[in-house]
């Protein structure tokens, strides 16, 4: 289970109401304890934080909003010594429009070697006023953004699938995979256990540019669907040589690198072509994340994983919260806010579904304390640029990325070490005081006490290691599986109890779980033998 860290979010060591690199050091013996085998960090490179980091300026350094690299430094040996693995958030379809390179391109003429960096092209239209293509980005808004030239006309246009702010590289221009070689060499000699990838299915768009099929859908959906802008063959050759970057790190030492792909692509099967085993080794799922609450849309989405992606040898990568995302406890029900609620109790038996399943698991900070989504943080708060560019608040994502309570009845919870009238960087709601991690770690019968035994389990239990999964007969609104040689999980997706598929005490409930009884909303691991 790897534990993604929002670093911003997490813990502030420094007293300016944003989380940062010592804070993240300093909170690591709170995961060891959780039972985390790896950490995720989100970057935290030089950035003017168009997107929160992911508008990278400089990729071999660490912004001073975070540390610098002797910070880093000290992160990695704290972790080494806790036997905790660390993977860095790379970032290669785009960059910063600060940028050495891309300021270089702006200073450069069309056509020449530093604008071929990008993906610049001249409008349409007599002016050339009009966008080369009808692409949208994915934040909103056209995908490219008209620049004045050095004269102070109009010129050439660039792309950008995200903001603005965050031009795309052009991966068919020799200088960028050779500079990313560079960047995860950086890294990799300074100690790292791996990376996770950003936008995976992009990088390489159709040679020609050409128009969208269908730009009204490439619109209408956040992961886009343009066939031409996502998903290009040649981005497996990229991952194919990373692959074999880390593998010359391992043969070096026997330390495994790992790849961790963030990859929204139309099917499992399409998937499954980015964890063949020269490529990455994960690739996050996200099929079960948007599935909702309903035993059926869950099998399926289970059964199309183990088929199409397990099924050809490779591993599954769970997730059910991200950073990007509605957390499940609001996605799953009424917005509780006090834990005990509909939605706290379905991410609870999630939890359970997912730490039982094959395949590697991925935890989002604050998931382990079943922290509600903030719903209501004011617009001007609000710092999405999906909430720039779009005027909507329906996809922000701000509400997810609320500071981590630690401690205490107010806000900052023990997040900043600031002195008083430090505010964090998005303001804590008062009901986070029932969800700090203090007093998560004295109830045993917290979120907390639920992943901490689940994880363990999972280390402890070879059923619930490497394997399949066979499905057992359930009535309608139940779903179970037998792990290995009888480890039994089942959910109850109603709300009115079941029959337990398994007598006796269960191992492990995410609620109160009578013998015999599976109540609803709830899931339990038994051992038994069926
Ligand atoms: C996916 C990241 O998870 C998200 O936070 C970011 O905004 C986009 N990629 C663009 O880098």
């Amino acid at each position: 289970m790897i534990y993604q860290v929002y670093v911003r979010s997490f813990l502030d060591s420094t007293g300016d109401g944003i989380g940062d690199l010592a804070g993240v050091r300093a909170g690591l013996p709170y995961l060891k304890k959780l039972g985390v085998d790896g950490i995720w960090l989100s970057p935290f490179y030089p950035s003017p934080q168009h997107d929160h980091g992911y508008d990278v300026a400089d990729y071999c350094d660490v912004d001073p909003l975070f540390g610098d690299l002797a910070e880093f430094d000290l992160l990695m040996t704290a972790a080494r010594r806790l036997g905790i693995r660390v993977l860095l958030d790379i970032v290669p379809n785009h960059c910063s429009s600060e940028h050495p390179w891309f300021r270089e391109a702006l200073a450069s003429p069309p056509g020449s070697p530093a604008r071929a960096r990008f993906h610049f092209a001249d409008g349409r239209g007599p002016d050339g006023a009009e966008p080369p293509n009808n692409w949208h980005a994915m934040f909103g808004g056209p995908a490219w953004t008209r620049i004045a030239e050095t004269d102070g006309r109009p010129g050439q246009w660039y792309l950008h699938m995200f903001t603005p702010e965050q031009p795309d590289w052009n991966w068919r221009d020799a200088e960028v995979p050779a500079q990313f070689d560079r960047v995860l060499r950086f890294w990799l000699d300074r100690g790292v256990d791996g990376f996770r990838i950003d936008v995976a299915a992009g990088l390489f768009k159709h040679p020609e540019l050409p128009d969208s099929p269908d730009p009204e859908a490439d619109a209408r959906t956040r992961d886009s669907v343009n066939p031409l802008a996502w998903n290009q063959p040649e981005v497996h050759d990229v991952w194919r040589h990373w692959r074999s970057v880390c593998e010359e790190y391992t043969a070096r030492d026997g330390r495994e690198r790992l790849l961790v792909g963030e990859v929204s692509v139309p099917s499992a099967r399409e998937h499954a072509l980015y964890v063949r085993p020269d490529e990455l080794q994960q690739a996050f799922f996200f099929d079960l994340l948007s599935a909702p609450w309903d035993a059926d849309a869950f099998r399926k989405v289970v059964s199309e994983a183990m088929q199409d992606i397990a099924g050809t040898g490779s591993t599954v990568t769970w997730v059910l919260n991200n950073h990007d995302q509605v957390r499940t406890v609001t996605r799953y029900g009424e917005p509780a806010t006090d834990g005990s609620g509909l939605g706290a109790a379905r991410a609870r038996a999630a939890a359970l579904l997912m730490l039982a399943l094959p395949g590697a698991a991925y935890v989002y900070q604050g998931e382990e304390l079943g922290l509600p989504e903030v719903v209501d943080l004011p617009d001007d708060v609000l710092t999405d640029p999906i909430f720039r560019r779009t005027g909507s608040r329906a996809r922000v994502r701000d509400g997810c990325r609320v500071p981590l309570p630690w401690s205490g009845q107010v806000s900052p919870f023990g997040f900043t070490s600031g002195a008083e009238g430090v505010r964090p960087w998005l303001p804590q709601p008062e009901y986070f005081a029932e969800y700090a991690t203090d007093r998560a770690l004295a109830d045993t019968r917290s979120f907390w006490h639920l992943y901490r035994d689940g994880l363990q389990l999972r280390r402890e239990l070879p059923q619930l290691g490497e394997g399949d999964l066979r499905w057992l007969d359930t009535p309608p609104g139940v779903l179970a599986f037998v792990r290995g040689d009888g480890l039994v999980c089942a959910v109850n997706f109603a709300t009115a109890p079941a029959t337990a598929p398994v007598p006796g005490t269960p191992l492990l409930a995410s609620g109160p779980c009578p013998p015999g009884v599976l109540p609803g909303s709830t899931a339990a691991w038994w051992i038994g033998d069926l």
